[in-house]
């Protein structure tokens, strides 16, 4: 007769399935092409810094959420771009990173209207840096990237907007 199983431990929060298997491996490789040769151009930290100038001229209300100074802020933006474009097909990794910086965004005081604007400030930055080599498809891999962050950001932080008690 087959044993009880008796769980001793929790178990890990299984990643999301949206991320796993949704984009495919063309495009996985579509973002990392393309990545390397920004990092090329103007390096990771030059399209960090590009992507707060391009933000802030489509949205410069959105300045006011920004406390640190640009240069800090175009450094992590740009560490986190990289560990994302590198782990991109291992959900194990960056789900759990993306959950914790969805939780620091609750903090921020980031709403889901802003991720639609950020999302087309980097399409923005995408394009200006890249020019020629932001083909069509390579547009479709980063919306589809950038859609998926979104989603799993968004999850984590209405989980905990909903968990905090009453202000
Ligand atoms: C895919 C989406 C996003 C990614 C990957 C991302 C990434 C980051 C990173 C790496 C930081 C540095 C601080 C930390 O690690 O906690 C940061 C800070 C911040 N982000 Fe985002 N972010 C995203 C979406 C957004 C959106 C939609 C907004 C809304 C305007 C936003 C506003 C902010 C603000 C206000 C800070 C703090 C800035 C400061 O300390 O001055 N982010 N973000």
């Amino acid at each position: 007769m087959a044993a009880v199983a008796v769980p001793t431990a929790p178990k890990a929060e299984p990643a999301p399935a949206v991320w796993n298997g949704v984009l495919t491996q063309e495009k996985v490789g579509l973002i990392q092409s393309s990545y390397a040769k920004i990092d090329e151009k103007i390096g990771a930290l030059g399209f960090g810094k590009e992507f707060y100038t391009v933000l802030f001229e489509m949205a410069p209300a959105a300045q006011a959420l920004f406390k640190s100074g640009r240069e800090a802020q175009s450094k992590m933006f740009a560490g986190m771009l990289t560990t994302l474009v590198k782990n991109i097909d291992n959900a194990d990794k960056v789900v759990p990173v993306l959950q914790a910086l969805a939780t620091r965004h609750v903090r921020y005081g980031v709403k889901e209207a802003h991720f639609p604007i950020v999302g087309a400030g980097l399409l923005a930055t995408l394009e200006k840096v890249l020019a020629t080599d932001f083909t069509p498809p390579v547009r479709e891999a980063w919306t589809e990237l950038y859609g998926i962050t979104q989603t799993v950001m968004w999850a984590k932080m209405e989980e905990v907007i909903q968990g905090k008690p009453a202000e």
